[in-house]
């Protein structure tokens, strides 16, 4: 069976490149979008992706497409630190999932401290900047093919 991988990004993601370029870079989620089918593609696995700021829509989009992915790589962005919605959709989907973070949550303010998500997903990688969204998806690939 092919591999096809979820990246979902969550609300504020999409003014990536303007927003607080000293927290997140200048990279836009085009570009990171970009990275991580290359680096999927490389693996032979593809990916579908999804960015939207509203939580509802969000969750419609993991019950659509849990029928048809493998995995899942999530930047939940704000809803990371509140969403039971959004981790009651990943767990119900079946399928693991990374929880990615372009910032280190944790040199942040003490409410990026906690996630809602963390104990729940196969891992978390934060801090990396766009590579974090690269990692987390190398860590997925790994942990599906049953190499770990
Ligand atoms: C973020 C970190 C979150 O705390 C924040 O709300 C975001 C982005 C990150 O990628 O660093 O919107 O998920």
């Amino acid at each position: 069976m092919s591999v096809r991988i979820g990246v979902l990004h969550g609300p504020n993601l999409n003014t990536l490149g303007r927003r607080e370029p000293e927290v997140y870079g200048s990279t836009t989620l085009a570009a990171i979008d970009a990275m991580i089918v290359e680096s999927a593609g490389a693996a032979g696995a593809e990916v579908t992706s999804f960015q939207s700021n509203l939580e509802g829509a969000l969750v419609d989009w993991i019950q659509a497409e849990a029928s048809q992915v493998t995995g899942w790589v999530v930047n939940a962005a704000g809803f990371t630190h509140s969403s039971v919605a959004l981790r009651d959709a990943l767990v119900a989907s079946g399928h693991p999932f990374v929880e990615v973070h372009i910032s280190n949550v944790f040199a942040r303010e003490e409410f990026r401290h906690h996630s809602v998500l963390a104990d729940v997903a196969l891992g978390v990688v934060t801090g990396f900047g766009p590579e974090s969204y690269v990692l987390g998806m190398r860590g997925l690939l790994t942990h599906l093919a049953g190499r770990r």
